[in-house]
Order: structure tokens, then C-alpha cells, then sequence
């Protein structure tokens, strides 16, 4: 496993990361915690030691189940996790008052909650779960960032971060810029290469972070789905592969393996994990994963053998920015 920095934090990360969503069993249908475990173990035993979660993954659910794997192993790794918005409402939105999304006692609270789930004094990585640009100008932000001060001054936090909205990678732009946060964490994968425009050269400008979740597309990018894959009723992909949509995504996958598979990666999943780490503004790559084989084979694609700048700009010909998000 290769590793990277995880922009100004300093930190050394793998370049695989674990993405936690799916052990939470909140909505990728049924989740066997037994299974969840051996997946994180295998995730430490391949040399993976960056594992993003959140308080939304389960009420704590898969905070609690990292917290185990430490537990049960004695070995560390760098956790991020995030503050839901108060009303609850992903994406965020630009008319949303930051006193409905991010109060400073929910703030202080959700803190809270985090470190007691995750079994530990001080968060290493605290993301705001959703996050919109118009929250800078809001006549709260002052009290919201001097409460994130305040909380690293009290070791409860160390470095702050924000999840960008699936639907535009260019909503935390001015928080990049203003230099409030350390990292952030967008959606970037083979068919949605909007991230790598603006955000992407100003996060290396600014020693930012970057981490990239969904490199799979909720799976669409695996090579695995069919048209006629089912999914559990309780599983969100039933509806966000609901329609046509499915169908529409295959035959997306089919032009796009012309031109990712071969010497590099021979399964599109492979690919699809190299193509993210292309980019040098990419610190981490988090698959969600809750099988120990996904963990075994994902961890593979770090090999330093990614896609040169001649071979990226043929794969930007299957850019397919989604008309439907999560
Ligand atoms: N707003 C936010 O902050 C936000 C939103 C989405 C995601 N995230 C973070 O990003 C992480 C990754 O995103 P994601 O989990 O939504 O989607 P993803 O990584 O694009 O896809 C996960 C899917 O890929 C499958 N998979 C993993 N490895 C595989 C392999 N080697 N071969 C075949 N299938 C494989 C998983 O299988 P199984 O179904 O069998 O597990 C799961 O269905 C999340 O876990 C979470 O930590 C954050």
C-alpha cells in the first residue's frame, strides 16, 4: 500500500482508503456486522489506515464499528467523520440559514457524540456532512468557526473538513480559498471528472486535502452491475438505479472499458480506483466497502502504475455528468 499526505495536515495516509457508509446499515440494504468486521480487519491487514465515517452512517453505527477494530486490533489509524446538518437535508442548500444546518451547540454536540462513539479524546478529522458557500457570508460564520476554535483549543478536534454537495464540486470553493478548512471530500470517478477542474488545482494551491468517495458510482463503476441487477426495496440504489437508469449506466460501462481497460487495470473496478489516483491533488481514494474480498482486491490498484496525462484526456471523452444524484 502506497501512501500519500494528506494535504497540510501532514499526515501520511493510504492511498486506499475505507469508506464507511455502507457497514453504518442505514440504507445499503441488509449489512451483516460479522461480515463488516472481517471487511475492516482485512482493511488494516492490507495497509489501509484511513477510515471515513460518519454520525449519519447508522445513528454511530459504523463510528462504533471502527472503534472496535481498534479495540480488538491496538493499532490506529486516521478516522475522518462529519456533523450532520440540523434539519437533516442533503445536499445542502443555498438558502439554508447556517443556524438551521449547523447551530454551534449542535456543533459542540455532535462532537460530542463522535468521540464518544469513536471511543477517543480527539477527532482527528471533524467534516461538516453538507456544505453550501453562502454559509461564509452568513452573519452566524463567525460564531460557527470561532466554536470549531474554541473545540481545537479544548484537543476535542484537530484538523476541520467539509463534504461537498454529489451534485457540484464547485459549492466549497471560497471555504477552500478562504482557508478555513484542511481538507475536503468530494464525489469524483470516472464518469463525474468535474471535481479535477477548479477544485482539484486550487486544493494543491492551497495544500487542501482532497479525498474522493464514490469512486465506484454507488457501484455503476464496479463492472458488475447488468440492466437486470436487482436490488433490495431498503437498499437506495434500488431507486437511484431505479428507471432506465440502470440500463442507461451499462451502456456507459461498456464504452468506457474500451478505453480503461488493459495492462493497468484488467477489471473495471481496478480502473476505476487508478483513475482517481492519477490526479496528484488526491490524497486518499475511499471506496465504500463492507466485504473483505472488495477490501483485498481494492487495495491492490495502489501500485504507483496509474494513467499518464495522454491516457486521461481519452478517458475525459466518457465524462458522463449524471442527471440523477443521491
Ligand atoms: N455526502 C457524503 O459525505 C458521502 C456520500 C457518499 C459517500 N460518502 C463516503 O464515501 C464512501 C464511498 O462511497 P459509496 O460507498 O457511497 O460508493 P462507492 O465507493 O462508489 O461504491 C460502493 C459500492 O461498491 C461496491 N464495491 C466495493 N469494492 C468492490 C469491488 N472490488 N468489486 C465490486 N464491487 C465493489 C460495494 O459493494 P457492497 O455493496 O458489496 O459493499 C458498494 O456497493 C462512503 O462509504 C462514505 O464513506 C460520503
Amino acid at each position: 500500500m502506497k501512501h500519500r499526505t494528506l494535504g497540510r495536515t501532514g499526515i501520511p495516509v493510504s492511498e486506499i482508503g475505507f469508506g464507511g457508509w455502507g457497514i453504518g446499515k442505514s440504507m445499503w440494504g441488509k449489512t451483516d456486522d460479522a461480515e463488516s468486521m472481517r471487511a475492516l480487519h482485512a482493511a488494516l491487514d492490507a495497509g489501509i489506515d484511513y477510515f471515513d465515517t460518519a454520525y449519519a452512517y447508522g445513528h454511530g453505527h459504523s463510528e462504533k464499528l471502527i472503534a472496535r477494530l481498534f479495540k480488538e486490533t491496538g493499532k490506529k489509524g486516521t478516522v475522518s467523520t462529519k456533523i450532520p446538518p440540523k434539519n437533516m437535508e442533503w445536499p445542502a442548500h443555498s438558502r439554508t440559514a447556517l443556524e438551521v444546518a449547523f447551530p454551534p451547540d449542535w456543533i459542540t454536540l455532535c462532537v460530542e457524540r463522535s468521540l464518544r462513539n469513536l471511543s477517543t479524546d480527539c477527532l482527528t478529522l471533524e467534516q461538516f456532512h453538507v456544505w453550501t458557500d453562502t454559509w461564509i457570508k452568513d452573519p452566524l460564520w463567525p460564531e460557527v468557526a470561532e466554536t470549531f476554535a474554541r473545540l481545537k483549543k479544548e484537543g476535542k478536534i484537530r484538523f476541520v473538513g467539509a463534504s461537498i454537495n454529489s451534485d457540484d464540486p464547485d459549492t466549497a470553493l471560497e471555504l477552500v480559498r478562504g482557508g478555513f478548512v484542511d481538507q475536503v471530500q468530494v464525489l469524483f470517478n470516472l464518469f463525474d471528472q468535474r471535481a479535477a477542474e477548479r477544485l482539484f488545482p486550487l486544493c494543491r494551491e492551497k495544500n487542501v486535502a482532497v479525498v474522493v468517495r464514490c469512486p465506484f458510482d454507488e457501484g455503476g463503476l464496479t463492472g458488475e452491475l447488468t440492466p437486470t441487477t436487482k436490488f433490495e426495496p431498503e437498499d437506495f440504489r434500488s431507486h437511484y438505479f431505479g428507471a432506465d437508469r440502470l440500463a442507461e449506466t451499462c451502456r456507459h460501462v461498456a464504452a468506457l472499458e474500451k478505453a480503461v481497460l488493459g495492462p493497468k487495470a484488467g477489471k473495471l473496478a481496478v480502473a476505476a480506483l487508478k483513475y482517481c489516483l492519477s490526479f496528484e491533488a488526491v490524497s486518499t481514494v475511499i471506496p465504500g466497502m463492507r466485504k473483505s474480498s472488495h477490501v483485498a482486491q481494492n487495495a491492490l490498484a495502489s501500485d504507483d502504475n496509474y494513467y499518464s496525462a495522454k491516457e486521461l484526456k481519452a478517458i475525459a471523452e466518457h465524462r458522463w455528468v449524471r442527471h440523477f444524484s443521491l
